[in-house]
C-alpha cells in the first residue's frame, strides 16, 4: 500500500474525525505530506471533510484503490488522472506487461469513444481498460466485445435490478439511454490475436445526463451513490472466467437474450457508408444481419447503430 492508500485506510477505519497529527504519527511522515495527500484525494472526488480538528471520510462507498480489489491487486494499474486508459494500456504492453492488466483512472482528460468521438470522463465514472490475451483467431475478437457488453449488462441487472440491454455491437442502454460504451483495439501476430485492449466507460456516479441528454447514469437511475469497486469486481468475476472458457456460441446466445437491437428498424453508419434495414440476427462473428427493403440479407461488421 502506498502512503495515500494508508492514509485513506486510517480514515476509513474511523467513524470520527482523525487529526493530521495522529495520522502523521501513525505513519511516521510529515503533516505536510498528510495534508498534500488528503488534498489530492479530495480533488480526485473522495468525500473527505477537512476542518481545523482534522479529517473525516464522509462517504465510504466509492473508491477504487488497487488494495481494495483483493487478489486482483497486483494486476491493477491505478491513476487518479491520465489522458486515456487506452494509451496507458498500450504503454504498459510496450513495457512488457502483456497479460491480464487492469488500468483504472478516476478521470481522463482525453477519453476516447468509438469512431473518433470524445468520451467525457469526469469524476464519478468508471474508466477502465483491460489488456487480455484470449487464445482465439482475430476474426473472433468482436465476440470478446460482445461478451464484455453482455457481462457488464448482466452485472447491472443482477446488482441493481436495472433493465440493462445491449445495443449492437456493444453499447449498454437503460430505458433507451446510453449508460456504458466499449472501445477495443487489437494487435495481431501471425494468424493469432496477440492482445486485445478493451476500454469500458460506465456512467456510475457522474451525472453524464447533464452534459449528454441521450445518456444516463446509475446514480441518476437509483438516486444514490453506488460503489464502482463493487461493480468492477462483479463484472470481472463474470467476464474473466467466461473469457478463459471462451465459447462464441454461448456469447451469442447470452447477447441475444438481453439485446434491444434485433427486431428493430436500424441504420448503421460508418465513416463512409450507411446501411438501413431491419435487424434480424447476429452471425457467428458478431456481425449484424440486416434485412433490407428488397428482402435481401446483408451482414455489417462494424459501425454506429441507430434504432
Ligand atoms: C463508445 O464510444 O461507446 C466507447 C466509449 C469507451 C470509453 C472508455 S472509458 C475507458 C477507455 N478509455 C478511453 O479513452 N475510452 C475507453
Amino acid at each position: 500500500m502506498n502512503l495515500r492508500q494508508q492514509i485513506y485506510t486510517i480514515l476509513r477505519e474511523s467513524e470520527d474525525i482523525v487529526s493530521g497529527e495522529a495520522i502523521r504519527k501513525e505513519l511516521g511522515v510529515s503533516r505536510v505530506a498528510v495534508w498534500k495527500h488528503i488534498q489530492a484525494m479530495i480533488k480526485s472526488g473522495i468525500d473527505i471533510k477537512s476542518s481545523t480538528k482534522g479529517y473525516q471520510l464522509k462517504s465510504r462507498e466509492d473508491t477504487l484503490f488497487p488494495h481494495e480489489f483483493g487478489i486482483r491487486n497486483d494486476r491493477i494499474h491505478f491513476r487518479e488522472e491520465l489522458s486515456s486508459t487506452m494509451d496507458t494500456a498500450k504503454e504498459l504492453v510496450r513495457k512488457g506487461y502483456e497479460k491480464n492488466r487492469i488500468i483504472i483512472a478516476l478521470k481522463q482528460n482525453c477519453g476516447r469513444g468509438r469512431l473518433q468521438r470524445e468520451w467525457i470522463s469526469g469524476t464519478g465514472g468508471l474508466y477502465v481498460s483491460l489488456v487480455v490475451n484470449p487464445a482465439i483467431p482475430p476474426q473472433e475478437a468482436n465476440m470478446v466485445n460482445l461478451l464484455a457488453a453482455t457481462e457488464m449488462a448482466s452485472t447491472l441487472r443482477t446488482m441493481f435490478a436495472l433493465d440493462a440491454r445491449v445495443k449492437w455491437p456493444n453499447d449498454i442502454l437503460i430505458d433507451g439511454k446510453k449508460i456504458c460504451g466499449i472501445l477495443s483495439q487489437m494487435e495481431i501476430e501471425g494468424n493469432q490475436l496477440d492482445y486485445l485492449i478493451l476500454g469500458i466507460g460506465l456512467n456510475v456516479n457522474n451525472r453524464a445526463e447533464q452534459s449528454v441528454p441521450t445518456a444516463t447514469s446509475i446514480s441518476a437511475l437509483l438516486n444514490r451513490t453506488v460503489s464502482r469497486k463493487d461493480i468492477l469486481t462483479g463484472f470481472l468475476d463474470r467476464f474473466e472466467p467466461a473469457l478463459e472458457h471462451f465459447d462464441p456460441v454461448t456469447v451469442i446466445n447470452e447477447w441475444r437474450k438481453i439485446n434491444c437491437t434485433i427486431g428493430k428498424q436500424v441504420e448503421i453508419v460508418t465513416s463512409n457508408e450507411r446501411q438501413a434495414g431491419k435487424a434480424v440476427d447476429i452471425d457467428e462473428q458478431g456481425g449484424l444481419v440486416l434485412q433490407q427493403e428488397n428482402g435481401q440479407h446483408i451482414t455489417v461488421l462494424y459501425g454506429d447503430c441507430f434504432h
